[in-house]
């Protein structure tokens, strides 16, 4: 088990930078996610720091030891890849002991550590098979599996799910999630999936354009984004994004919807962010009283996302546990807590000064 440091890593292909000044602490033991869209520099980072790929500047600690020159098997690092990389010639026994072949494993030894892999990933059955005999998950396993024999100090998974249907990749994700669990290895795990993200990661790092835009366990980063970039990655359905504008101690929304807001050197236009799933149809409730304009309700069994539009054009979506009567065309209203609401300047950072309060009533 390791813990991994970055110290102010960069990488650049050429005039390229695309890993810039980077530095981040992943605790040993921990099951570290990085996500964030394509093209983002996931993938380079794990390459450089399984080994298979040069750092252009800086510093990668491994178990308190640099490693930036360090040969891929002597960091105590096994890497599980989107495409598997099996050896097709091989059954699934043989591409799974070939790594402790290479290294010099005595027979006893290996065979132990395979039993003991072929178990935890319950394919005990598979062992006499070739790679081209087996499902996409069933593949995945042995991929793991090769993986694990090594008893590497982090493991490193880029995408490992991708390939795989909808189902398989749910089951997976829990499996690969209990597998840490029981391993207590120091896990860093690559996806451009928020919810895989959500769902496995004691911590998330998101990453855009080679830099780190915000780190935190899934619960900061979804409740306490730190500018509007976190703010619409992580979350599912994405938040929504409303223009406003402040004028005095008055917030001004799209369709003639007001707050009272306080704060110290306020933009005069910011933007709102509202989650789908803090939205509630109808009058009643407190906070933001907004109106949408119904375009489509989409069912889907325990809830319904219904996306339309608010009076000034700007598109929504909320969330809505019953949407009996609501069809395509209808004025909804909707309520929103205040508490629920999150701010952010026009250059997408977030306005924690704001404060937002109940709308004043209207003077006559
Ligand atoms: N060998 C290379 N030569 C030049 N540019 C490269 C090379 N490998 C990657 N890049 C560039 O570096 C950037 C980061 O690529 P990387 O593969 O790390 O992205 P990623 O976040 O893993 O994306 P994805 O989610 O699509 O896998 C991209 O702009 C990519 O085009
Ligand atoms: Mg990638």
């Amino acid at each position: 088990m390791a813990r991994v440091t970055l110290r102010n890593i960069s990488k650049s292909y050429g005039q390229l930078e695309v890993i810039r000044d980077l530095s981040l602490d992943i605790e040993d033991g921990s099951f570290t996610v990085f996500v964030g869209p394509s093209g983002c520099g996931k993938s380079t980072l794990l390459r450089m720091i399984a080994g298979l790929e040069p750092i252009t500047g800086g510093d990668l600690m491994i178990g308190g030891t640099r490693a930036n020159d360090l040969d891929p098997v002597a960091r105590g690092i096994a890497m599980v890849f989107q495409n598997y990389a099996l050896y097709p010639h091989m059954t699934v026994e043989k591409n799974i002991a070939f790594s402790l072949k290479m290294a010099g494993y005595g027979r006893a030894e290996i065979a132990r550590r395979v039993a003991e892999a072929a178990e935890v990933l319950q394919i005990g059955h598979l062992l006499g098979r070739r790679p081209a005999n087996l499902s996409g998950g069933q593949r995945q396993r042995v991929a793991i599996g090769r993986a694990i024999v090594r008893d590497p100090a982090v493991f490193l998974f880029d995408e490992p799910l991708s390939n795989l249907d909808a189902e398989l990749r749910v089951s997976m994700r829990s499996e690969i999630a209990q597998l840490h669990q029981r391993l207590t290895n120091t896990m860093i795990y690559v996806t451009h999936d928020q919810t895989e993200a959500m769902t496995m990661a004691d911590r998330i790092v998101v990453l855009r354009e080679g830099r780190i835009e915000q780190t935190g366990t899934p619960q900061e980063l979804y409740e306490d984004p730190a500018n509007a970039f976190v703010a619409g990655f992580i979350g599912s359905p994405r938040m929504n994004f409303l223009p406003a504008r402040a004028s005095g101690s008055a917030l001004e929304l799209p369709g003639g919807a007001r707050l009272g807001c306080a704060g110290d050197g306020l933009p005069r236009e910011l933007s709102l962010g509202i989650r789908p799933e803090a939205a509630r149809p109808g009058r009643e409730g407190g906070g933001l009283r907004l109106e949408m304009e119904v375009a489509l309700v989409e069912y889907l069994g325990g809830t319904r996302y219904l996306h339309g539009h608010l009076a000034d054009g700007t598109a929504m979506l909320i969330e809505a546990r019953s949407a009996a009567g609501i069809r395509p065309g209808d004025r909804l209203p909707f309520t929103c807590p205040l508490e629920a609401l999150r701010a952010f300047a026009p250059d997408g950072a977030r306005l924690r000064s704001l404060s937002l309060l109940p709308a004043e009533p209207e003077t006559a």
